[in-house]
């Protein structure tokens, strides 16, 4: 049984140490908002926050998990989190898989680094997008960053 804070609800999951925490979150809480893309923590489709700290949810084990869990359903009731009003606004998306991901990478980087240097935006944006929404991407990053 493992003990968790998921999106400020405490959870109690009947399952192994082991599994990674984004299989928990999709498969046993059914959070399918986190995406599963590698598996090997190298898309970043699956980034969640542990406290503040963008974590690829596929490579750490629900057993190892130390702190709260914040998935995109989690990160404002309504889209209304500067970085969500920032992806709308310059229409971001194409197919969407990567975007959760991305986002949660962003606001974690905002939450630490609420002016960050376009330096620090590309070490902590190394998330892949096969619709190549890069450029978009770093336009919002940009405008949040200055405002
Ligand atoms: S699915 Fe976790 S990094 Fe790709
Ligand atoms: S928007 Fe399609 S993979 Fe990124």
């Amino acid at each position: 049984m493992a003990k968790l804070v998921v999106n400020g609800q405490p959870q109690a999951v009947d399952v192994e140490d082991e599994m990674p925490l984004l299989w928990v979150l999709r498969d046993t809480l059914g959070l399918t908002g986190t995406k599963y893309g590698c598996g090997l923590g190298q898309c970043g489709a699956c980034t969640v926050m542990i406290g503040k700290d963008a974590v690829r949810a596929c490579t750490v084990t629900v057993g190892d998990v130390a702190g709260p869990v914040t998935t995109i359903e989690g990160l404002s009731p309504d889209r209304s989190h500067h970085v969500q009003q920032a992806w709308l606004a310059l229409q971001v998306p194409q197919c969407g898989y990567c975007q959760p991901g991305f986002i949660m990478a962003a606001a974690a980087l905002f939450q630490r680094s609420p002016k960050p240097t376009e330096a620090e935006a590309i070490e902590a944006l190394t998330n892949i997008c096969r619709c190549g929404t890069y450029a978009r991407i770093r336009q919002a990053v940009r405008i949040l960053a200055k405002a």
